[in-house]
């Protein structure tokens, strides 16, 4: 896997996504704060136009690490069917076309604002403006590969959403997953579901884990110190 350790430039984006956005809050935190699923969206949407800018401020690299697995799995296969959720302004499949020609991305995402700067880039097949959650009606057996980066954040997807994207995945397919590593020890949604998602769904047969792993600089926080990411590549049975 790529390493990345570009180091900031300036740290403080001009709208506050640490405080936001970025910041590993539990749920209860959440809770006090009445901050919500909606308010998240409604701030993405907001604060769209800045988004690139503000994300390069941080260095953030969770849309290029999943870039790199997501190429690596697909091995030459670029007419793969492919679906990025919680796509944002589309950083995910900008990096994936510098490392092949790929052709077939759709692109999923909650915040309209985000989906516009996205659809302006030219870079999707599809784009839906849909709020993923287990049972939101995710075609089965769909995509070759699904990919989703920053999304697992408090406020945002659900562990269960891991099931929907198992399930919309073709047999022999793949889905690999970027997200903050601490996130998985401080969100109490993830600390208490995600591992026995993930374990639920490899008991099951329905996918196999070929990576879950910490790496580091997946941004750099407000101090300049690098904060780590995880890596997840599930290979559907
Ligand atoms: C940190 S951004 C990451 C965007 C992009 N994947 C990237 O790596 O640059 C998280 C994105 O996920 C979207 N999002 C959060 N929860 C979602 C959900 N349940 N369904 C669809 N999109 C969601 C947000 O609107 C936001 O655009």
């Amino acid at each position: 896997m790529a390493e990345f350790t570009a180091a900031p430039e300036t740290v403080g984006a001009s709208s506050d996504w640490s405080g936001n956005v970025l910041a590993p809050l539990s749920e209860k935190e959440l809770e006090n704060q009445k901050f919500t699923s909606t308010d998240r969206i409604q701030f993405y949407s907001d604060h769209a136009k800045n988004y690139d800018q503000d994300m390069a401020k941080y260095s953030f690299t969770g849309p290029d690490v999943a870039a790199d697995a997501l190429h690596q799995v697909l091995n030459g296969e670029y007419d793969a069917k492919i679906l990025d959720v919680g796509c944002g302004t589309g950083r995910v499949a900008e990096l994936l076309l510098k490392l092949g020609p790929y052709s077939n991305i759709d692109g999923l995402e909650a915040a309209e604002g985000m989906l516009e700067v996205a659809r302006q880039k030219g870079l999707y097949k599809n784009t839906m403006c849909q709020y993923l959650c287990l049972g939101s009606g995710l075609e089965q057996g769909t995509y070759d590969a699904i990919v989703s980066s920053g999304t697992f954040v408090a406020g945002h997807m659900k562990s269960d959403c891991l099931i929907e994207l198992c399930n919309a995945t073709k047999s022999g397919g793949y889905i690999v997953v970027t997200m903050r590593h601490e996130h998985l020890e401080t969100v109490d949604e993830y600390k208490q579901n995600m591992r026995p998602t993930i374990n639920q769904l490899t008991s099951e047969n329905k996918w196999k884990v070929v990576k879950d792993q910490r790496f580091p600089n997946w941004c750099y926080g407000k101090d300049g110190q690098g904060i780590d990411g995880h890596l997840f590549v599930f290979h559907k049975d």
